[in-house]
């Protein structure tokens, strides 16, 4: 599998009292494939799971850098990095993959909630490095929980500010009035990440420089009840069954015998994009953009997405 990379677990850091950084070496000890800030890799955990991560810190080639944080309702990918995952354990990664790269900017605006920091902080240093101008304001629960404290407050051409309160208190004000030059970066939590686009929607930015990437699992959207069953149906064989509001599509498939290509489950890698061929859409995920979701070839994110009509065909 020439994508995939066989790592070894090189350091394992607290960051914050909520956060572990982990570092990833070659495990032959060659260089790594280069990124760029907002690229991520896929790990293969050895409990099964796979789990995607935002490289992270100074690009070196000789290490990875992610940086995990403690989840209260872990999936297990996040409770078996932090309980489990010991220096010298051998793992397998993908190569890098970038869905939130920066664009040319004249000045840039980072907004970063929790762990939704790692891509945020990789994106100032490439920043501070090309010497644009920059402000990264950070919500955390509390100053401790914080990572990468002590690095982000070095940066010369651009500033970070911590804001221990929550994440969408202040939003109006740090969002200033649009520029044409000036582009947004998001990270954090699903329902952060949304205020932040309409707060910033509300102020009449273009939506081509609102740039944003989820971390967490899209969730069922809120008050999800028995009324949004919906029927998936398979184009190719004609079977048709009910998506209760409780499983996601690829669940119902799968369970009826269908093989769906899965990876992140989050609506972000795009590996399950299945085309449409009847319906309408209830868009999730976060990996195609709000045009792909207007346009005539749409396809879904079995994964997470959900069904606006009765009935949703796809192309399987
Ligand atoms: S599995 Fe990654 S978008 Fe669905």
């Amino acid at each position: 599998m020439s994508d995939m990379l066989n790592v070894v677990v090189d350091g394992l850091w607290r960051q914050g009292n909520k956060s572990l950084a982990v570092r990833l070496v070659a495990e032959g000890g060659e260089t790594l494939p280069d990124w760029l800030p907002g690229a991520h890799i896929d790990v293969h955990l050895p409990c099964g799971l796979i789990r995607q991560y935002s490289l992270t810190g100074p690009r070196t080639g000789e290490s990875y850098l992610i940086c995990v944080g403690r989840e209260t309702a872990s999936r297990g990918g996040s409770r078996y990095i932090h309980e489990t995952l010991r220096p010298g354990q051998r793992l397998l990664v993908s190569v890098p993959r970038n869905l939130f790269a920066l664009q040319q900017a004249e000045r840039v605006l980072l907004m970063a909630a929790g762990i939704g920091i790692t891509p945020l902080y990789a994106m100032a240093l490439e920043l501070e490095a090309a010497g644009t101008p920059f402000t990264l304001h950070y919500s955390v629960k509390s100053h401790e929980s914080a990572a990468f404290r002590r690095e982000l407050s070095q940066f010369t051409q651009g500033e970070c500010v911590i804001h221990a309160a929550s994440p969408r208190a202040g939003l109006a004000e740090h969002i200033p009035e649009p520029e044409a030059g000036l582009h947004l970066y998001v990270c954090g939590p699903a329902g952060f990440m949304e205020k932040v686009r309409e707060v910033a929607t509300a102020k009449r930015w273009m939506e081509g420089n609102i740039h944003a990437e989820a971390f967490q699992p899209v969730a069922l959207a809120a008050g999800s009840n028995a009324a949004d069953v919906f029927t998936i149906a398979v184009a190719s064989t004609g079977e048709r069954w009910p998506v209760p509001a409780d499983k996601t599509i690829a669940q119902v498939l799968q369970e009826n015998g269908v093989a769906v290509p899965l990876s992140c489950e989050m609506g972000i890698c795009g590996a399950c994009l299945t085309p449409v061929i009847d319906g309408v859409v209830d868009h999730r995920d976060t990996v195609q953009s709000e045009a792909e979701k207007c346009g005539v070839n749409q396809q879904v994110a079995l994964c997470c997405s959900r069904s606006h009509s009765r009935e949703l065909v796809i192309g399987l």
